[in-house]
């Protein structure tokens, strides 16, 4: 693992930051969604979240993001408390409706540049330099209604590379995309984490994913007042194939199955996985 994080920095231009969870609780109205988060992301690192759905994830990564208040504990980066919309971090969503649709996907590139205060030409620049880092070059003067679903994520994802943020946070962002799709730009997303040496906090609920990626993998358990469960180091070397890490993803399952069936159960749902005996325990 460490090997790949040095790498990664050995080559960034973007140096990862650090990011603390100390003690983290959320809650909205009565229902409290998080409890007693504790956990580091070191600099350049890749981390990915895993757990139930409905157990806080995006809400935890709204925390680092600084979207939302904290009930109590403290999220800081590089030893500073986030107060306020983090401004270290860009954030990817799942939906490709974030980018603007009356812009194209250079123009959608070249906003955040812009914003910064970057002129109009080195703006583009830099919006044609991270459109080609994904591929999507030929692409440029297209609007987001002409390209498919998988393209769309690659201008939202350049687009938040191109304000060379230290910290990309991530939410299910290949959710929506058919699994050829998705493992492409899993690829991709490794080797541009790699070069620019950045750190990723990836949330999602798919455990083929989370191997395939991960540095390391958080599992949550399920909610309400859901908290780290366990972690897992990744050993396999990269780029990895789903047969290097068949046996993590055997042991991931085991331990996330009973905290689905338990977000079932809470749900209402009645299913039969043992979790009668596991809760008690
Ligand atoms: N803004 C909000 N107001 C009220 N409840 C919310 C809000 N955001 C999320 N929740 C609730 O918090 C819990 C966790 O949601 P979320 O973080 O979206 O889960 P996940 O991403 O793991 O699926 C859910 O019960 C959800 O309904
Ligand atoms: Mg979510």
């Amino acid at each position: 693992m460490a090997s790949d994080i040095e790498r990664g920095r050995e080559a960034g231009d973007i140096p990862g930051i650090a990011v603390a969870m100390n003690a983290v609780a959320i809650a909205f109205d009565d229902l409290t969604v998080l409890q007693d988060v504790d956990f580091q992301v070191e600099p350049g690192e890749f981390v990915c979240l895993l757990g139930p759905s409905g157990c806080g994830k995006s809400t935890l990564l709204a925390a680092i993001a600084g979207f939302v208040e904290l009930a109590g504990g403290e999220v800081s980066c590089n030893g500073e408390r986030v107060k306020g919309i983090n401004p270290h971090a860009g954030v990817v969503f799942q939906s490709s409706e974030a980018l603007f649709e009356w812009l194209t996907a250079e123009q959608n590139v070249a906003y955040g540049p812009r914003m910064h205060g970057r002129g109009k030409a080195e703006s583009r620049r830099i919006a044609t330099e991270f459109l080609s880092k994904v591929g999507l070059a030929p692409a440029a003067k297209r609007f987001p209604r002409e390209l498919s679903g998988g393209m769309k994520q690659r201008v939202q994802i350049a687009r938040v590379l191109a304000n060379e943020p230290r910290l990309v946070l991530m939410d299910e962002p290949f959710g929506a995309l058919d699994a050829q799709t998705r493992h492409v730009l899993q690829e991709e997303l490794v080797r541009l984490w790699q070069r620019t040496g950045c750190s990723i906090v990836f949330v999602t609920h798919d455990i083929d994913e989370s191997v395939i990626l991960a540095d390391r993998i958080v599992v949550m358990t399920a909610g309400p007042a859901a908290r780290i469960k366990s972690v897992y180091t990744v050993d396999a070397p990269r780029p990895r194939s789903r047969h290097d890490v068949a046996e993590l993803y055997d042991r991931i399952q085991e331990d996330i199955r009973v905290e689905v069936a338990r977000s079932l159960l809470n749900q209402g749902l009645d299913i039969d996985a043992g979790v009668t005996g596991a809760a008690a325990s």
